[in-house]
């Protein structure tokens, strides 16, 4: 679920997907959306914006339960494979969408997204922007990476950033908000907040932590060049194996969830 992805290729500092990577290293952040769907509770008929769809594995749950849903995201990859799925998936830009050009008649009675927030610093900008698709009374429910989110995995990149003297910033560009930070926006986007939690997702991995550096934070390793980029990457699977990979080599990443459902 992206809302960065493009089709460049070679070095770049934007976040890439692709369909195939994203099912092996990053299934389960689609697996983990159960809770969230609960909190959206989607009605048949609801008209639903699924803001960052990806490859729309939870847009099809909420297709399947009778709601108009409509997803969004701005990875062509990614987007073939909802379509593939049956969904009406765009390209779209969270961070401009404008109504108009996803329903005509209309606005939505409820904005979801899971796993993609955290992709957008801009926070103001995109609740001004859901505030403005949402119906009056309409609802917003989001799941997305919150404070402390991934800190043992950012302090590794960085370390070897420094170390290697690189970009130290390409190891999180991410909006990783409090409660109170959040709250605090959404207020002044105009949304009552009837829910807002944090809580730790200490989160087993399919693959391994280089399958995860990989899909999700490949553009910090893309500044090392040749073999530098491979041992920049063993560097940081090293430096973290002690806290994050158990006896069996299990690795879990240290999430950090925020989960919000807020209403107009
Ligand atoms: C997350 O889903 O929390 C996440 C995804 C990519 C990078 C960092 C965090």
């Amino acid at each position: 679920r992206a809302i960065t992805g493009t089709r460049q290729v070679g070095m770049t500092k934007h976040q890439t997907w692709n369909a195939e990577g994203y099912d092996r290293n990053a299934r389960f952040v689609s697996d983990l959306g159960s809770e969230i769907l609960r909190w959206l509770a989607a009605k048949p008929g609801e008209h639903i914006l699924d803001l960052g769809c990806g490859d729309g594995a939870l847009t099809k749950k909420i297709q399947d339960i009778g709601a108009n849903v409509i997803g969004i995201d701005q990875s062509p990859d990614l987007l073939e494979a909802a379509i593939a799925r049956g969904i009406d998936a765009r390209p779209i830009d969270a961070r401009e969408m404008d109504v108009r050009e996803l329903r005509p008649d209309g606005k939505f009675d409820a904005v979801f997204s899971n796993a993609v927030l955290h992709w957008i610093p801009d926070a103001d900008r995109i609740l001004t922007r859901i505030r403005d698709v949402l119906k009056p009374g309409g609802r917003f429910v989001a799941e997305f990476g919150g404070h402390g989110n991934v800190a043992a995995i950012v302090t590794a990149m960085r370390a070897v950033g420094q170390m290697r003297g690189g970009d130290t910033d390409l190891a999180g560009p991410w909006f990783f908000p409090t409660v109170k930070e959040y709250r605090g926006k959404l207020e002044k986007a105009g949304f009552d907040v009837l829910r807002c939690e944090l809580f730790a997702r200490p989160t087993p991995l399919p693959t391994d932590m280089a399958g995860w550096l990989n899909t999700f934070r490949k553009p910090f390793f893309d500044q090392f060049e040749g073999a530098k980029r491979g041992q920049a990457l063993s560097d940081v699977v090293e430096l973290l194996r002690p806290v994050l990979c158990d006896k069996e080599n299990i690795w879990t990443a240290d999430y950090v969830r925020i989960r919000v459902e807020a209403r107009l």
